[in-house]
């Protein structure tokens, strides 16, 4: 079948524009604003900066492009697309296992990811009550604690945003987003902007500045690479399958390559602002930059209750944030409903629900690992920390290798040209070499290195 007569049953998006809000709604979410900052300070900042934009750079805006770009082709659920796209281009079924792993994956990282965007809901309340007015590190280090040991209020919450999710997917993604993401990034922007001016007022502002520039390498491990690595993934929502099925809905004439590069620019550079404004409140208030998951419900607050217009500012903030979590979410579940739409015929309603559900239900053992079950643990970790380390340090990129080693392989000259429409231009070449031998090589030695088969770095 030719590519320009297959269309998506489930819409397409009236622009480029629309997809690129679309995608970066998906791409900006609480990796940037709750994960990066947090793990940045457990690996040692700048070095871990520096490695992360390595990583978006050589891995990620290449990978992306050909994950649209396979969307594009396939124009189906990510496992109908790679079954399609295997037999079209004379290869194994077996390719399929991209769209699997990714439906996985995505499904997976739903379940946690409700369950931070509830603490982010409880923390609306909190900011619109006064609840931050002059408080101090220790006073947010207790509310923080407080709301993680309740695993009542952390199930509402999750229960809560779940919901909000299933009830965008069900109406199907196309329409509505594109209007929320215009208004969210805009004002997500701004609030930062004001974030970061405050973070200028405080004393360890410079502090917080070189702790995030000035990469020490000696403070990065083996292990924080790896991590660099799947955060790259985990922020621009690759390896899932979730570009993909946006990808499906691209209009025929858009570039892959200018949408990519914008969408990989604005989520990097929410992620380094966030960064900026939180690093100096962590030294101003001797609180640590390895903190952990808590790290920005315990260095924001401080801002907000000292800022002027505090209380509003900090509610709009985790307002937005809850929107801009919300916008991630519905494109973890999207892949899993649209396959149970078209290989299963259920109805939008149905798949929502169901999946919706299922997905709710293991976030309820995410939510508990963090207080009743904090005891139960395997080498160490809990059920949270398997499924959140095992779904974005391993499976993301697993599935970002497979994407680059069919798209750069395995599909021939005459598709990737035809798709990407760059001609035979460097730029082609550059982003071929890179799918074919540098992102694979990288991802690879990132992953020997990390299980111990490889030694560099200390
Ligand atoms: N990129 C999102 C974030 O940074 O919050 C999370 C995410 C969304 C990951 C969608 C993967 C995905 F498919």
């Amino acid at each position: 079948m030719m590519t320009e007569k297959r269309k998506s049953m489930h819409g397409q998006w009236s622009s480029r524009w629309a997809f690129i809000l679309a995608a970066t709604g998906s791409a900006v979410g609480l990796g940037n604003i709750w994960r990066f900052p947090y793990i940045t300070g457990e690996n040692g900042g700048g070095a871990f900066l520096c490695i992360y934009v390595l990583c978006v750079l050589l891995v990620g805006i290449p990978i992306m492009m050909a994950e649209v770009m396979l969307g594009r082709r396939g124009r189906q659920t990510p496992i109908n697309t790679m079954r399609t796209l295997a037999r079209e281009e004379g290869r194994s079924e077996w390719w399929q296992c991209i769209g699997w792993i990714g439906i996985a994956a995505g499904f997976l990282v739903l379940t946690f990811y409700s369950v931070v965007a509830g603490w982010t809901l409880a923390y609306v309340g909190r900011a619109a009550s006064g609840f931050f007015n002059n408080t101090t590190a220790e006073d947010t280090r207790v509310i923080f604690t407080q709301l993680i040991s309740n695993p009542k209020s952390l199930l509402i919450w999750h229960t809560i945003f779940m919901a909000l999710t299933m009830m965008v997917v069900s109406h199907g993604v196309t329409a509505g987003l594109e209007r929320t993401v215009r208004f969210l990034m805009p004002t997500l922007f701004i609030i930062l902007i004001v974030l970061v001016g405050y973070a200028m007022t405080t004393e360890k502002f410079v502090d917080g500045l070189v702790y995030l520039f000035t990469p020490d390498f000696t403070k990065i491990s083996a292990t924080g690479v790896f991590i660099a690595l799947g955060q790259a993934f985990f922020s621009l929502s690759l390896g899932m399958g979730a570009i993909m099925i946006y990808g499906a809905y691209l209009p025929q004439k858009t570039s892959i390559a200018s949408t990519s590069c914008i969408i990989a620019f604005i989520d990097t550079f929410i992620a380094i602002l966030a960064g900026i404004a939180i690093f100096p409140i962590v030294f101003t208030y001797a609180l640590e930059p390895s903190e952990g998951s808590g790290l920005i419900f315990k260095t924001l607050p401080i801002a907000f209750g000292q800022m002027p217009f505090g209380q509003l500012i900090g509610t709009l903030f985790f307002l937005l944030l809850v929107f801009a979590a919300l916008t991630s979410a519905i494109s973890l579940l999207e892949p899993t409903v649209t396959w149970l739409i078209e290989s299963h015929g259920m109805s939008r309603i149905m798949a929502t629900l169901s999946s919706g559900m299922f997905a709710w239900l293991i976030g309820i053992g995410c939510l508990l690992s963090l207080n009743v079950w904090a005891g139960s643990t395997l080498f160490g970790l809990t059920f949270f920390d398997i499924i959140e380390g095992f779904t974005t340090n391993v499976l993301l990129p697993l599935g970002g290798l497979l994407i680059a080693i069919f798209a750069s392989w395995l599909m021939s000259h005459k598709s990737t040209t035809e798709e990407l429409a760059l001609g035979n231009s460097t730029l082609f070449s550059t982003w071929k070499i890179t799918l074919q031998y540098i992102a694979p090589i990288f991802v690879v030695l990132i992953f020997l290195n990390a299980i111990g088969l490889l030694k560099f770095g200390s």
